[in-house]
């Protein structure tokens, strides 16, 4: 089992890592949350803090997680609070509107450098001070759309397609080095990103039953999970469409 004891999340306002952090700080993790919007950064610190132990540390920063020049001082500084990094959480995206995407090429390379870029600038620094550690895990949230690219949110999809890629070959790597990373695929979760959709089928999710999915597969050092797990077989199936039959569908 992975340690939980020392926790960065990147990304921290999300409303599927908040209760990541809540869950964490229920058995006992020291934390240090960054998050874009700083006010309602300073809710979730002030929340959590009522929530944790007296010798239970819990403190963050707000940072625009696109700016990568910022990245190197914001992981020394979390180091530097929790004294060692046992594991991360990175959670920060957006849900692009596609047919803006389509439209504006800014918007779409602006929203593959949130979805994409700021998560491999994150990890680069952070998998090296892993590996020379030699203990660790990092966790990323990534998407079941990027199993498969579909005409209503490809811009999203190959972002998330990137990130999962990107994670195998992480995983791969620090094997070697008793760290464990960890690909996370949500299918539909009921939070602020997906507020314009009708969140009421059976495929919906609320946030903390996917936070403790994300703890469980943490602890365990899964490589990819899908949450909750019948997306795995709805993914085969989608990924398994030929191609002629696909490209016809409205997905
Ligand atoms: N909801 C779903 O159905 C679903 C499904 C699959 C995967 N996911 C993934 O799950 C993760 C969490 O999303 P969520 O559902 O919890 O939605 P959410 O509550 O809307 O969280 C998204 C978070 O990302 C943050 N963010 C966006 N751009 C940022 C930036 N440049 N720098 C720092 N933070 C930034 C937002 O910060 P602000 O508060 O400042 O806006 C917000 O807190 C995302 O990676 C998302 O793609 C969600």
């Amino acid at each position: 089992m992975n340690s939980l004891k020392r926790v960065v999340i990147l990304g921290a306002t999300s409303a599927i890592a908040e209760q990541v952090a809540r869950q964490l700080v229920s058995q006992g993790s020291h934390l240090y949350c960054v998050g874009r919007n700083e006010q309602k950064l300073n809710a979730i610190l002030q929340d959590l803090r009522v929530r944790a132990g007296e010798n239970q540390p819990i403190s963050g920063c707000s940072a625009d997680l696109t700016d990568t020049g910022t990245h190197q001082s914001l992981i020394a500084g979390a180091t530097r609070f929790l004294g060692r990094i046992d594991a991360v959480l990175v959670a920060h995206g957006t849900l692009p509107n596609q047919e803006a995407c389509q439209a504006n090429v800014d918007q779409t390379l602006s929203e593959i450098e949130t979805n994409a870029l700021s998560i491999v600038s994150l990890l680069t620094p952070l998998a090296n001070q892993l590996e020379e550690q030699r203990h660790g895990v990092i966790a990323v949230i990534s998407s079941v759309a990027g199993d498969r690219g579909r005409q209503s949110n490809y811009v999203y999809g190959a972002s998330k397609g990137m990130v999962t890629i990107f994670l195998q070959g992480l995983r791969n790597r620090l094997s070697k080095s008793n760290v464990d990373v960890v690909t996370i695929k949500p299918g539909f979760v009921d939070t602020p990103m997906t507020a314009d959709f009708d969140t009421s089928g059976l495929l919906w999710s609320k946030p903390d039953s996917i936070a403790k999915g994300i703890v469980k597969a943490m602890e365990k050092g899964k490589g990819e999970i899908y949450l909750p797990w019948f997306w795995r077989f709805i993914m085969i199936v989608i990924k398994h469409i030929p191609d002629t039959i696909f490209k016809r569908m409205h997905l």
